[in-house]
């Protein structure tokens, strides 16, 4: 059984992503800063669970050293703050980039050795449309997203010749755990208007493409940005 290890697997796209992906076979390690949560997700689709905190490297190499093989690693643990470039606390910046940013760079650290000793492999690391639809007022976090992509590229080119291929996703609108308050009260009904699709999105929208992005179909896909978004990043609704 390929061993997939999910970041952020508590909760929202990253519980979803693990249950796909047990459907698909995978023997599924759940990872998360919150142990009780990985565990539930764990308890729902048959896999293990870790608490691991992807910022801190001595925890993420340690968590490693644990499971035996990676064939897929999701890159999903994220988080966003809003205040603008100008307020942004030196804390709030740090806590996005450490999560977003550092947390990538040390699971790869981690688990990509795994990868060139099985003969391959597939990241999948999660950015976000807002890492390019310009949208004022949303601070630091586009830019993590950003950088996310740019490494996303790095690691393709730095990987393919080892048969593990990096590609990324850029959510839309998804109601997750996390989101689920800014759909509140209506909120959905309003949003879904500025979506091309007139819905917004469910973590398992996100879950299929990870899936897709792990399997064989994907196999010459490498350095990608999908974005799934029923067509938001394809321009403006405007007429
Ligand atoms: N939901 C959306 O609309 C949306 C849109 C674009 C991008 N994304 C991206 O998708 C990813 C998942 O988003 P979500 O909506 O499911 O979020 P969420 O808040 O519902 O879940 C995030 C999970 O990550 C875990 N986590 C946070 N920091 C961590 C850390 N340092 N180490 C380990 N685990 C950590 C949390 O405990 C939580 O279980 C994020 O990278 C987010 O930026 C989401």
């Amino acid at each position: 059984m390929a061993v997939a290890v999910i970041t952020g697997a508590g909760q929202g796209l990253g519980r979803a992503d693990a249950l796909r992906l047990a459907q698909d076979g995978f023997e599924v390690m759940c990872l998360d800063r919150n142990l009780d949560a990985a565990r539930e997700t764990a308890g729902m689709c048959g896999g293990t669970a870790f608490r691991c905190d992807v910022t801190d490297r001595d925890e993420v190499m340690a968590v490693a050293d644990r499971i035996g093989e990676c064939f897929a690693l999701i890159n999903n643990a994220g988080i966003w703050n809003f205040p603008s470039i100008l307020e942004v606390t030196e804390e709030q910046l740090q806590s996005v980039i450490e999560v977003n940013i550092k947390g990538i760079v040390w699971c790869c650290q981690a688990f990509v050795p795994k990868m060139r000793a099985g003969g391959g492999g597939s990241i999948v690391n999660m950015s976000s449309g807002a890492a390019w639809t310009n949208s004022p007022n949303i601070g630091i976090y586009p830019a993590t997203k950003a950088a996310v992509e740019s490494l996303t590229r790095t690691l393709a080119l730095e990987l393919g010749a080892a048969n593990i291929r990096t590609n990324a996703i850029g959510p839309g609108l998804i109601v997750s755990d996390g989101t689920a308050a800014n759909f509140e009260g209506g909120r959905a009904a309003e949003r879904a208007k500025g979506v091309p699709m007139g819905r917004v999105g469910a973590p398992a929208d996100i879950a299929d493409v990870v899936s897709f992005l792990c399997s064989d179909d994907s196999r010459y896909v490498n350095g990608q940005v999908i974005y799934v978004d029923g067509g938001i990043t394809a321009g403006t609704m405007a007429r």
